[in-house]
């Protein structure tokens, strides 16, 4: 379970991105997370692994108060937490089935993983994963050379490779068409479910928030202005949150997607906070 307790951030430069959040979200349950341009999505995202440090408030994760934690302690939270990214962060010049293992890195000697020694347990779950999201045709392929859909499945299979306890996802379909948008949302929450993770994903396509999740989040200038099911985002929440707008084009293509949706394989892409620094690490020493 994650939970936000009046959790607030104030920039250095005077920007006040949330004000007084809090809410929790229970394990299984994904959560969508919309609002305005600059409302405080990847805020409140940076600010639960505190990748941005909050200014008050606190966020806990089971028993854990991540916001009390010192830098070792942070460090060993943070494998806890998977993240996956609209832009495609994986390393370009590995395999995909490297950049899976690369999730373990938190698990896996530093020295091993750069010369690319994996543990055989490690290798055959990530086979799993990357089974579950559908790329097992292209497990030996290099990175750069994969679809953006097809990225973001390894990414949401490298956030798996962690055991987290919790997903945070940032705007995942940013880059994507309609329909792999459509699976990449579904892949998500059926990985949720199965592993009973609780998730955030920021994301600005409210009708794809509305087809896919079961409770949205409405953020505006910081604050929570809309906490719900999907089925009572109508006009008059919508201009709560976003300002007066003709939301009726919104609402109709909800129902015309809703007669679109179909089963799905995944795709996806995420990077953990430990593996953008342990990248970061590889790409200097290689
Ligand atoms: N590093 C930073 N320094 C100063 N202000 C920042 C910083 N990052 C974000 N902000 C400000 O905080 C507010 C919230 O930004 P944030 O990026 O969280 O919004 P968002 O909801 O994710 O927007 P978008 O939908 O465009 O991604 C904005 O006013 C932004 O200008
Ligand atoms: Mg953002």
């Amino acid at each position: 379970m994650l939970r936000l307790d009046n959790l607030t951030k104030t920039y250095r430069t005077g920007d006040r991105a949330l004000s007084g959040v809090s809410f929790t979200v229970e394990p299984g349950q994904v959560v969508g997370l919309i609002g305005p341009s600059g409302a405080g999505k990847s805020t409140l995202i940076r600010c639960i692994n505190r990748l941005v440090e909050p200014s008050s408030g606190q966020v806990f994760l089971g028993e854990t108060e991540l916001t009390r934690l010192g830098r070792g302690a942070l460090r060993r939270s943070r494998r806890r937490i998977g993240m996956i990214f609209q832009e495609y962060a994986l390393v370009e010049r590995l395999t995909v089935m490297e950049n899976v293992l690369s999730g373990r890195l938190g698990y896996v000697s530093f020295w091993r993983s750069f010369f690319r020694k994996y543990p055989t347990d490690a290798v055959s779950k990530a086979y799993g994963l990357l089974d579950r999201v559908g790329l097992t045709d292209h497990v030996d392929k290099r990175a750069d050379a994969l679809s953006g859909g097809q990225r973001q499945r390894v990414g949401i299979a490298r956030a798996l490779a962690q055991d987290p306890d919790l997903l945070l996802v940032d705007e995942p379909t940013a880059s994507l068409d309609p329909k792999t948008s459509r699976q990449i949302m579904r892949l998500i929450v059926e990985i949720c479910d199965e592993h009973g993770l609780p998730a955030i994903i920021n994301i600005h396509d409210v009708a794809l928030a509305q087809q896919f999740v079961r409770r949205i989040i409405g953020l505006k200038a910081g604050e929570v202005v809309y906490d719900g099911p999907p089925d009572q985002l109508d006009a008059e929440v919508l201009t709560r949150i976003y300002g007066e707008e003709d939301w009726s084009a919104t609402i109709r293509a909800v129902d015309e997607d809703e007669a679109l949706d179909e089963p799905t394989t995944s795709d996806e892409e995420y990077l953990s906070p430990e593996s953008v620094l342990d990248r970061e690490r590889m790409a200097g020493l290689s």
